[in-house]
């Protein structure tokens, strides 16, 4: 088999997208079975559990799921470089009434470990996100019976992905919520919007596209399918799932978006990512250049994330969401997906008896 087939064969093309501190294993297996495609955000999980959370998966569903793990580049922070990060986060730990960490030691799980922990488990597709597998990895999982996506932001990231030997492609276009994927090129370089994106990709490369980035329902699935994707990943429409793990402040913050809430920071985790722009985005906006490169600001903010969630504090939280984050809704992920699939056919009908009555006009 192929990823192509395996994603035709999909009852609904709707993949629900790794999210690090949103999903657990709850709703990969609900949406699975529902049809569409869970993943299983691993980025954040030490390589040891990785083998039983993808066991624990594969307990409760013989459908096709995947599991993301981010590729975070080895921490090497300058001499100083986390006292000074440490001295800037200070306040902020003290008006969420947390002690302010030591510096640690270890900034992110170790990726090769967590790459071994996935070959062993073989999951049936594997995607990656920040960089680009070497080849001889890629072909690792392929052999262990595993599909491999790579994330891209630009075309030039597609083809470093194909050239690896992947079977496809997850298009992630600069309407999307949480990290930026771009690896090749600047920030700036790296802001395609998904409808460019997918098209060009499809263009330059003959792998299978899955499109992300701003898809919130059936029309976001319609318009993806159109432009040539094999599927969606779709974020930002589950965060308030009931299976998501979103905590409660940050609901109420995504149930309370207005028009254009998010923007891009790099203050929380020193990597872009979109979020809804709250006081930590707002009042570290002039230092965000200054602050330690990803993962060792991930790791310096995460204890203060954790309280403020825990203190219900929407505005020391790394809010992330994406740009149509006001059209999220609450549900449950298996009706969400079937009421999307539903609500395609009706779109693509729509367009079939619109662009009909265009050409009998003619
Ligand atoms: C809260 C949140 C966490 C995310 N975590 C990950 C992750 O762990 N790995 C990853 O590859 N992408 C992650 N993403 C990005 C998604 O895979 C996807 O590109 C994005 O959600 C698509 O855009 P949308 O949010 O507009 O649907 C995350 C997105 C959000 C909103």
């Amino acid at each position: 088999m192929t990823l192509a087939a395996l994603l035709e064969g999909l009852p609904i093309p709707i993949i629900q997208a790794p999210m690090v501190g949103a999903t657990l294993d709850e709703i990969v297996v609900a949406v699975s079975e529902a049809g569409g495609m869970g993943t299983l955000a691993a980025g954040g999980l030490p390589p040891a559990d990785i083998g039983p959370a993808i066991a624990a998966i594969r307990s409760r569903t013989s459908a096709p799921f995947g599991v993301n793990l981010l590729m975070a580049p080895k921490a090497d922070p300058a001499v100083g470089e986390v006292d000074a990060a440490l001295a800037r986060l200070a306040p902020w730990y003290a008006e969420a009434g947390a002690p302010l960490p030591e510096a640690p030691n270890q900034f992110a799980p170790d990726f090769e470990a967590q790459f071994e922990a996935l070959v062993a488990a073989a999951p049936p597709m594997a995607s990656f996100t920040f960089a680009v597998l070497p080849s001889a990895q890629v072909k690792r999982l392929q052999a262990a019976g595993t599909y491999v996506v790579g994330t891209a932001t630009t075309v030039a990231e597609a083809r470093a992905w194909a050239e690896a030997g992947a079977d496809g492609i997850c298009a992630q276009g600069f309407e999307a919520g949480g990290h930026r994927g771009h690896f090749l090129g600047d920030i700036e370089d790296s802001l395609v919007g998904t409808m460019a994106l997918v098209a060009t990709i499809r263009a330059a490369v003959p792998l299978p596209v899955i499109a992300a980035g701003g898809i919130m329902d059936g029309r976001g699935v319609a318009a993806s399918l159109a432009l040539g994707a094999a599927a969606v990943q779709m974020g930002t429409a589950f965060l308030l799932a009931d299976e998501a793990t979103t905590s409660r402040p940050w609901r109420r913050a995504a149930q309370a978006a207005t028009d254009d809430p998010t923007r891009l920071t790099r203050a929380f985790t020193g990597r872009y990512a979109r979020g809804i722009e709250n006081r930590f985005m707002r009042l570290m906006h002039g230092v965000q250049d200054a602050v330690p490169a990803y993962p060792v600001q991930n790791r310096l903010t995460q204890p203060l994330r954790a309280a403020a969630a825990k203190a219900d504090d929407p505005e020391l939280l790394s809010l992330w969401a994406g740009q149509a984050v006001r059209l999220a809704r609450p549900g449950r992920a298996a009706d969400m997906i079937r009421a999307w699939w539903a609500e395609a056919a009706e779109v693509a009908e729509a367009l079939r008896v619109r662009t009909r009555r265009g050409q009998e006009t003619e």
